[in-house]
């Protein structure tokens, strides 16, 4: 959705109940050098945006992103913050598509990464693709990228980060507007075959259509994307990528809320339940600082906080390189005092 930014930069960025078994998080499955993650914590914090800005809706992308204010992980993490998610445009890792990581500015990203989960020992980074499935204007698989081509950019991260259990793969930001929802569903069981035939057997994020609507997805994307497996034919640690906001658009565009959306993320609870267990983690929401949303805000990550773990968790959109005016940020002032939102409606929630 949109997210349009206010003064930084003036950019007009667009903004289980698990009954599998788990290894140790040091034991390496034997088919596979990947290293296997244990079950979920519950999960609160935020999305530290920066690598993303300005990334367009349409795919299309601009300039060479920010680095997010390091200094901020172990300010959150000091508060309980345990899952960070961080954004970046397409185009700067591969800047070809299908094309090598460039080697630059993944060692931006990586540095970022690991100040995000050194700051605490049990503190998980979600690694957002954050490109409306899309590259410049087209649609992955429908008349954009092959692919091959996206799954060429998920295997060589694949290859990073599989020895790191607390990264979080995050597929693919907000696909909109998608010509098939079917087509995309093929999409994301390619990748998934793609990334744990690479080795690794980190947690994957899968999004559905329509923004990534927590909404949506019981009826739209859901029940494709419920039958996406691993390899071996089971779906240990593929879980559910939602977004939703509580303005009067779900855009996260206006400072006030009008919903606690409880109903929507009852209703998707009630799905993943009823279908097989499942789990989904909220990866965008925010409110601005006003009265409504200290109140709906609160609401909703409490609804959220009690209804793991088929809701893992949520990151909220957003702090890292976004000013303290912008929206919906929860970017803390100079001084180090949080924002408002942050305090009335995010500490209460955290793990
Ligand atoms: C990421 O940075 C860490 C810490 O410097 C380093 O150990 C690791 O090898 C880097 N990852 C990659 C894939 O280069
Ligand atoms: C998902 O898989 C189940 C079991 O194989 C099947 O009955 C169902 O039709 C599939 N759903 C979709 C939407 O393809
Ligand atoms: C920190 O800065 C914010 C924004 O200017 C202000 O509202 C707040 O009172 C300040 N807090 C302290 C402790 O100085």
């Amino acid at each position: 959705m949109f997210k349009n930014l206010g003064s930084l930069l003036a950019l007009a960025f667009i903004g289980l109940a698990c009954v599998c078994s788990y290894a140790s998080p040091t034991q390496r499955n034997a088919a596979s050098p990947g290293v296997i993650p244990v079950p979920l914590p519950r999960l609160g914090g935020v999305n530290t945006a920066g690598y993303d800005f300005s990334a367009s809706i349409d795919g299309s992308f601009t300039g060479n992103g920010v680095d997010p204010p390091l200094g901020q992980y172990p300010h959150f993490t000091a508060q309980r913050v345990n899952i960070y998610r961080i954004p970046f445009g397409w185009q700067l890792m591969t800047p070809t598509l299908g094309g090598p990581i460039d080697p630059v500015f993944f060692a931006r990203y990586n540095n970022t990464v690991q100040a995000a989960l050194s700051s605490g020992p049990n503190v998980w980074v979600i690694i957002d693709v954050h490109n409306y499935a899309r590259w410049n204007g087209q649609i992955i698989a429908q008349g954009g990228p092959t692919n091959d081509e996206f799954i060429s950019l998920w295997t060589q991260l694949s290859e990073k980060f599989q020895n790191e259990p607390r990264v979080i793969f995050g597929i693919m930001n907000e696909p909109h507007d998608l010509i098939s929802v079917p087509t995309w569903a093929d999409t994301l069981q390619q990748v998934v075959t793609a990334i744990r035939n690479s080795g690794a057997e980190n947690y994957l994020l899968l999004p559905g259509s329509s923004w990534s609507s927590a909404e949506a997805f019981p009826t739209e994307a859901g029940p494709l994307l419920v039958n996406i497996t691993n390899p071996d034919g089971g779906n240990d640690r593929l879980i559910f990528d939602v977004h939703k906001y509580l303005d009067v658009d779900n855009s996260g565009g206006h400072a006030e809320c009008v919903t606690n959306n409880v109903q929507v993320f009852q209703n998707l609870v009630n799905f993943l339940r009823e279908n097989g267990n499942r789990q989904a983690i909220l990866s965008e929401t925010g409110g601005g600082n006003t009265e409504s949303c200290f109140t709906l805000f609160e609401q909703e990550l409490r609804f959220v906080r009690d209804n793991f773990p088929t809701l893992a968790g949520y990151t909220v959109w957003s702090a890292g390189a976004f000013d303290t005016t912008y929206v919906t940020t929860v970017t803390p002032f100079t001084n180090g005092t949080d924002q408002p939102i942050w305090i009335n409606a995010v500490v209460p929630n955290l793990p």
